[in-house]
């Protein structure tokens, strides 16, 4: 089964085609990073128009980069929520006008589901199931039980910033560009993460709650006490203080959780799993946990977890209809 894949939640246009769900015959993305980082982040009337631009030139390419015709391709994929309503809008509506053109069936996927799918493609063996699902990206931190593809658990989620969000806000304050995690990650090589005591948030009754924006304050604050200019050292000590309390949150109630629910195999998705320091961390640090990242290239936002996903998800549930609306919020766990 040929997929092409359609992604605009946020700001990367992208577009892919896979085949059977794994093999990823082309895979175009365009990020619209630079245009987000004169204003310190995502405005969501640049982020439309860069869509509507650059889709369909996206989609001519992914399709000669796979070698193939337009009209061999079997189904439409696109991803119909949770992201920004404009972008979404974008790629929907021409999701729809490919579909009505060639006659192909349509899906919509949810984009965080996908994240976790990304882990999967990347693996040339599937996890044993159940197991848990991370995704820790600029708009979601949120941990499942993975019962099996589209039946989802939700045990923890983030109660205000995405932790991404807060790398690409401590990264502002330390005059880092957007998006902020591979500046953040860069800067706390060369930093003591101990010179600053800080901590995430807890959420009240919910042992797996993430909270972000109090860690993010408590950055400011500091900052703010500290003479001023800011020496090199300083930021670079911020950076990895900041990074190393994230970090600990996200392990240890992953890891917890793990023990809580019996299971340890620990799929890892979204555009944080980029970080190598992530990565050398929950190996160290949670050794128990049989951990299965996505490749650094399907770890931000792609079109290939999404053309991938599609082709498991129709053949279990068929296609959607023309009804199809996009939604800014989503739970996975509704599919449960
Ligand atoms: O999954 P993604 O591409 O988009 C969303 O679905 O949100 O994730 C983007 C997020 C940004 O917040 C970015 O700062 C973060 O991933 N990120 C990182 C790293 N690379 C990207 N965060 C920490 N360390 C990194 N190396
Ligand atoms: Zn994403």
């Amino acid at each position: 089964m040929l997929v092409l894949g359609i992604e605009t939640t946020c700001d990367e246009t992208a577009c892919a085609v896979v085949r059977n769900g794994t093999d990823i015959l082309s895979s175009t993305i365009l990020s619209q990073a630079s245009l987000h980082n004169e204003h310190g982040g995502v405005v969501p009337e640049l982020s439309c128009r860069k869509h509507l631009e650059a889709l369909l030139p996206l989609v001519d390419q992914a399709v000669r980069e796979a070698q193939i015709k337009l009209h061999e391709i079997d189904l439409i994929a696109v991803a119909h929520t949770p992201g920004l309503i404009g972008a979404l809008s974008i790629g929907l509506q021409c999701a729809k006008g490919l579909s009505i053109a060639l006659q192909k069936p349509l899906i919509g996927i949810n984009h965080v589901e996908a994240h976790l799918y990304a882990a999967i493609m990347s693996q040339p063996a599937p996890p044993l199931l159940p197991c848990l699902g991370l995704v820790v990206s600029g708009g979601h931190t949120n941990l499942w039980l993975v019962h099996s593809l589209g039946r989802y658990q939700a045990i923890g989620q983030s109660a205000d910033d995405a932790i991404g969000e807060a790398f690409d806000k401590v990264a502002r304050m330390l005059l880092g560009p957007y998006p902020g995690g591979p500046f953040i990650e860069k800067m706390a090589m060369q930093g003591d993460a101990q010179r600053f005591a800080l901590r995430a948030g807890r959420v009240k009754g919910k042992p797996y709650g993430f909270s972000f924006s109090g860690l993010k304050t408590a950055v400011l604050y500091a900052l703010q006490r500290l003479e001023k200019p800011l020496t090199e050292q300083d930021r670079c000590d911020m950076a990895a203080s900041f990074q190393y309390a994230a970090f600990s949150d996200i392990i240890d109630k992953t890891r917890k959780a793990a023990e809580e629910h019996g299971t340890f195999h620990l799929l890892l998705g979204g555009g944080v799993t980029a970080s190598r320091e992530l990565r050398r961390r929950f190996a160290s640090e949670a050794p128990a946990l049989q951990c299965h990242w996505p490749d650094t290239e399907l770890s931000l936002d792609n079109a290939a977890m999404i053309a991938g996903l599609a082709c498991p998800l129709y053949k279990e549930r068929g296609g959607s209809s023309m009804e199809l609306q996009c939604l800014s919020r989503s739970s996975l766990s509704s599919n449960s």
